[in-house]
């Protein structure tokens, strides 16, 4: 008899940029695999490239909690059951964890925010934060925390312009921020952490219905008055787009830094780049880092057939999107970081109807801060040994806490 192995995702220390050596050894046996979770229940393992894509665009898979995805850990468990129990969705994050028709419904009312056209309207702005944040940085102590200094505060700026949420407030939302996306958050931490933002965007969207201004929220706010939306859906609307928006770009300045800081010849290329090689280099350091690390989850509705292999209704599925980025089918070389080849096929958006909605948005940011960044300190360095930086093992985004940079 065959064992299976369990689901682990603890990358190297040597290699803290590479996925993890088990799922590496996953993808080797092949496309689908299995692995047993923490509570000894089964979920298949997609680690190729076009079997991740297959079965994220398949029509008979679910995010919704109360379907069954893969739990994984004790206390995750508890929150998606906490989740699922409350039939109005309260304390749930909105349409990344709904099916269609529901989960297209939300989602279309706020796409018109994230288009191509609207986010370069908003390159200027994030340009001069950008250069702010620089500018404040050469002017203070060195070395500096780059997470506290620039990768967070940029992301921070623009989704709260976008929003309409009073930057004045960001520690709350920031902190909030990273206690939901914390694996190892117990239930009853997440669910403050969620009823706390919730709070907030709840009174922040009331107050716009009454008087609205010229951002997202004001347009849902609009929708609620026109009886089309409940606070209720607004709100967690709202939640999903703040924690959303910040902290998955947030890491991937940080990483990106940390990459390119390693490796100089790459950073030069970036440095000296047009705006098309700036734009392929970001997209190579979405494929080479993948923040969205540990799987996509779904589950069967029915059974499906991917890649020649049958999943039963009520399995469970992760899409391990840090190994199909990885595969060399479709990546010749992969763990080679090459700022020059085409990346854009790479899946740390997701693929099919979830697909990141803030894509746009994220690829903009990057393409304004490493430029900004390694073009106006051309002398930025590391100021600790990767043994010394303290990676998010424990995040459902990877990204480190700090990262200290001196010039
Ligand atoms: C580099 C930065 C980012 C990465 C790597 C990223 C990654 C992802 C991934 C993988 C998904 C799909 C989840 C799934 O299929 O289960 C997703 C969905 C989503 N992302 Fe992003 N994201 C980033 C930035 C942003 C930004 C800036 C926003 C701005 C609001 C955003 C908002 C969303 C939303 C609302 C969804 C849910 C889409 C849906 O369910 O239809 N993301 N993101």
């Amino acid at each position: 008899m065959t064992t299976i192995p369990e689901y682990d995702i603890a990358r190297s220390a040597a290699c803290p940029l590479d996925p993890a050596p088990a799922m590496r050894a996953r993808q080797e046996e092949g496309p689908l695999t299995r692995v047993r979770l923490w509570d000894g229940t089964m979920a298949w393992l997609v680690t190729s490239h076009a079997e991740h894509r297959a079965v994220l665009a398949h029509p008979r898979v679910s995010v919704e909690p109360a379907r069954g995805l893969p739990r994984l850990s004790a206390v995750e468990a508890a929150a998606m059951e906490a989740m699922a129990a409350r039939e109005d969705g309260e304390g749930g994050i909105s349409f990344i964890l709904m099916d269609d028709p529901e989960h297209a419904r939300l989602r279309r009312m706020v796409t018109g925010a994230f288009t191509v056209r609207r986010v370069e309207a908003m390159r200027p702005a994030t340009q001069r934060i950008a250069d702010d944040l620089v500018d404040a940085m050469l002017a203070g102590p060195k070395p500096v925390d780059l997470v506290e200094a620039f990768s967070l505060p940029l992301p921070s700026l623009v989704i709260s312009n976008l929003l309409g949420v009073p930057y004045d407030d960001h520690e709350f939302f920031q902190a909030n921020s990273r206690t939901i996306i914390n694996r190892d958050s117990s239930a009853e931490v997440r669910g403050q952490a969620q009823y706390a933002l919730g709070a907030y965007l709840y009174t922040l969207l009331g107050e716009k219905v009454d008087k609205p201004g010229d951002d997202l929220l004001s347009g849902l706010a609009e929708r609620i008055a026109a009886g089309e939306l409940s606070q209720q859906e607004a709100t967690q609307m709202g939640v999903l787009m703040l924690f959303a928006g910040h902290e998955t770009t947030a890491n991937m300045i940080t990483l990106g830094t940390l990459a390119l800081l390693r490796q100089p010849d790459q950073a030069d290329a970036l440095r000296k780049g047009d705006d098309p090689q700036v734009a392929a280099a970001v997209e190579e350091l979405l494929r080479y880092l993948t923040i969205t690390h540990g799987g996509l989850r779904r589950v069967a509705l029915e059974d499906i057939e991917i890649g020649g292999q049958v999943i039963r209704a009520g399995e469970g599925i992760l899409a391990v999107n840090e190994v199909a980025n990885r595969d060399p089918a479709v990546f010749p070389d992969p763990d080679r970081l090459d700022v020059g080849r085409n990346a854009r096929s790479h899946v740390t958006f997701g693929y099919g109807v979830h697909q990141c909605l803030g894509q746009s948005l994220a690829r903009m940011e990057l393409q304004v801060a490493y430029p900004t960044l390694l073009r106006r300190i051309p002398s930025l360095a590391l100021a600790a040994e990767v043994e010394q930086i303290p990676f998010k093992h424990d995040g459902f985004v990877y990204g480190a806490y700090e990262l200290p940079v001196t010039w």
